[in-house]
């Protein structure tokens, strides 16, 4: 698949998850003035959401259900309980439009199964 449009950047609040899903696969944005950050949505400890419910604060992203965090640019759980990292995203912005390659993750984290 290639880069694809997957938001409309005005849809997007500051510093708040927003669910995006591109072919079946989840992702969580996170927008910082006209810049985006995208992850997995899936939590690798035990696969919640991070956009339902999750919090920003900095650059990471905190799991809602256990409180793990993860880095938006490497994927790094930088909290307990979760041990292992989530993909991570390349994002452009053209005009209004968000957009990525759901295929062409920046880091080698493990896709989860669902
Ligand atoms: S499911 Fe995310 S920290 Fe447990």
């Amino acid at each position: 698949m290639a880069i694809t449009k997957v938001a409309s950047l005005s849809d997007l609040a500051e510093a708040v998850p927003y669910k995006a899903e591109i072919d079946g696969v989840p992702v969580c944005l996170v927008r910082f003035g006209d810049a985006v950050k995208a992850v997995h949505d899936t939590c690798s400890h035990q696969e919640w959401s991070l956009s339902d419910g999750g919090m920003v604060y900095g650059n990471e992203v905190e799991c809602s259900l256990h409180g793990s965090s993860f880095d938006l640019d490497t994927g790094q759980p930088s909290s307990l309980p979760a041990t292992r990292p989530i993909p991570t995203f390349a994002v452009q912005i053209d005009g209004d439009a968000v957009l990525l390659d759901v295929e062409a993750p920046t880091n080698d984290a493990p896709f989860p199964d669902h």
